[in-house]
């Protein structure tokens, strides 16, 4: 006798049926999770995008900002700078020295030799040193520090002879304290160019390998106090532009105005031949 099949229990469908609902809807909830972070990448990404356009602009903006405010700045620093001899006990900071001695490289120099070289000093009784070196400059020892800008003689009279021991390499080394003292004012640093001094004993508080380097120019920095400077006294143009008509007007005999003997390294022979044409001098060049 064969047994009956059993009736399906109507709980355990409902069981199964509630099961697979909840596995679809688990499934349905899953996807459409899924598709919503899908969503919100794609408009974080609209937004990340849109912000760094943003960013972008701004950043343009500020660099073009910059570089207006930076070519006002130049000729606000030559018409406002004015020597400064008063200095607060603030120390210059060692990225200010980089930045001065930035700007003092790009000079330019006879024959891109930059015949020059700088000293930095900062230790208290070296300024002292160099302030009695200056003839009692006391107020030298109150800045931060001093850059001794020297010339290398000898390189630029390898090339040049005398002409480059007696006039280029110092014009070198002066060109390129202008260079930094025009950056102290730029960084907000107080400068003097001190060029009364004893040369002996300016290069012997240097240490200077046999007199290799000469001393031309101190240029005395600090932080400046906050009254603002006096801007000194100019000439009028009319004073220091001679205009060809100035030709015109000189004395007909104008022999003995340039002596040969006041100026005995002019520009003659061999030496301007060199320059000029950028080449070897033919003959050695006498010191
Ligand atoms: C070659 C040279 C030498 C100088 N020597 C000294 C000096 O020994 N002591 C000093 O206090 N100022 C010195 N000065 C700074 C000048 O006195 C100063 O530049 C000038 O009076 C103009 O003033 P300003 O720099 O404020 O425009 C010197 C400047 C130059 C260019």
């Amino acid at each position: 006798m064969m047994s009956p099949t059993p009736e399906p229990c109507p709980f355990s469908f409902c069981l199964l049926l509630l099961l697979a609902i909840s596995c679809l809807l688990s499934c349905f909830m899953r996807l459409l999770e899924a598709h919503r972070k899908k969503a919100h990448d794609r408009s974080s990404d609209k937004d990340t995008k849109l912000r760094l356009e943003v960013l972008c602009y701004h950043a343009v903006r500020y660099q073009k900002k910059r570089m207006e405010a930076s070519r006002k700045s130049f000729w606000e620093v030559l018409s406002t700078r004015s020597s400064c001899r008063y200095f607060t006990s603030e120390p210059v900071r060692d990225d200010d020295i980089t930045e001065i001695l930035r700007a003092a490289k790009c000079a330019p120099s006879a024959g891109n030799l930059q015949a020059w070289r700088v000293f930095v000093l900062e230790r208290k009784d070296l300024l002292t040193k160099l302030g009695k070196a200056a003839h009692d400059q006391n107020w030298i020892q109150t800045a931060g520090a001093v850059l001794v800008f020297c010339a290398d003689w000898e390189l630029s009279q390898q090339k040049y002879g005398k002409r480059g021991k007696r006039l280029f390499s110092i014009q070198d080394a002066t060109i390129a304290c202008t260079y930094a003292q025009l950056a102290c004012d730029t960084l907000g640093l107080g400068a003097c160019w001190v060029g009364a001094f004893n040369e002996p004993a300016v290069a012997s508080i240097l240490e200077t390998p046999n007199r290799k380097f000469r001393p031309v120019a101190l240029l005395v920095v600090g932080k400046p106090p906050q009254n603002k400077l006096r801007r000194s006294h100019r000439l009028e143009k009319a004073e220091l532009l001679k205009t060809e008509d100035w030709r015109r007007t000189r004395p007909n005999n104008s022999a003995g105005i340039y002596s040969e003997s006041e100026f005995p390294y002019d520009w003659k022979g061999d030496i301007a031949e060199t320059i000029w044409k950028g080449g070897k001098p033919t003959k050695p060049i006498k010191p």
